[in-house]
């Protein structure tokens, strides 16, 4: 079984007003941002390009991670690991930053679905979040599998009640020790749909598992951006259908519509 993620609302360029902005752990940030516009048609798997310092450096991607109950608000989990990004974790409550949003196509819920199964690997919990309060509010069975390299957990104070959670850790200093695929044999008789998000290992561990050919498995790449918008070509894949751009034809792929051998050069 297979679907392709729909495309998705134009983009809405605004002027958003900075709700909050904290550091959740070391070097891992949440923002909320005034955004009804994106909030109200923004979908799970999307993402927004927010620019940073006013102009000076490439407006920088992020994962939208959540929308607010009354869709005025829409939250960024993210890493401050370069100076973009560090410029947006600086932002008070009250700035005003620049977004694009939202982009991308999202993530698809089949309506036939019962039961899924969400994989995330380290910051790739941040799409997931918003996938998992949709399926949730659509009375599905939502099962999440997150794997962080050692006892971190970051983030999990931010998962909506009612999934079962089941965690992983690279050196097994909390939870299971290994891989957050290793679960899947688990699931695989009861589960409708598979979504993952994370690093490229984790997502060649997965496209390798015999027990999901059957399964509808949705993947979210994550691959460097420039300009967000389909033009400058930087961060083109290889499909089963020729050449796509992951910031126009993605974020979210079919994992088996992606030609996984060449994923190395992104
Ligand atoms: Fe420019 Fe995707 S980032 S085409």
């Amino acid at each position: 079984m297979s679907t392709t993620p729909v495309h998705m609302n134009s983009p809405q360029h605004i002027r958003a007003e900075v709700v909050s902005s904290c550091q959740i752990a070391d070097g891992l940030h949440l923002l909320h941002v005034h955004a009804p516009t994106i909030a109200t048609t923004a979908s799970p798997g999307q993402f927004a390009m927010l620019q940073c310092a006013g102009g000076a450096f490439l407006r920088r991607p992020l994962s939208i991670h959540r929308v607010s109950n009354d869709k005025t608000k829409i939250s960024f989990l993210f890493a401050a690991l370069g100076k973009g990004t560090q410029w947006i974790a600086q932002t008070k409550a009250g700035d005003k930053i620049d977004v694009l949003g939202p982009m991308g196509n999202g993530f698809e819920l089949l309506p036939s679905s019962r039961e899924i199964l969400l994989l995330a690997g380290g910051l790739g919990i941040a799409p997931l979040v918003f996938l998992a309060e949709q399926a949730l509010e659509h009375g599905m069975r939502v099962s999440l599998a997150y794997g962080t390299a050692t006892n971190q957990r970051c983030g999990i104070q931010l998962l909506p009640q009612g999934l079962h959670l089941i965690e992983f850790t690279d050196d097994g200093s909390y939870g299971k020790h290994g891989l957050v695929t290793e679960c899947i044999p688990d699931f695989s008789d009861c589960t409708d749909q598979i979504f993952a998000c994370g690093p490229l290992p984790m997502y060649r561990a997965l496209s390798q598992q015999s027990s999901i050919k059957e399964h509808n498995v949705q993947v979210s790449l994550e691959t460097r951006m420039a300009c967000g918008l389909g033009v400058c070509y930087g961060c083109t894949i290889n499909t089963t259908s020729g050449l796509k751009q992951v910031c126009h034809h993605g974020p979210v792929f079919n994992m088996s519509d992606i030609v996984w051998s060449e994923m190395a050069a992104i």
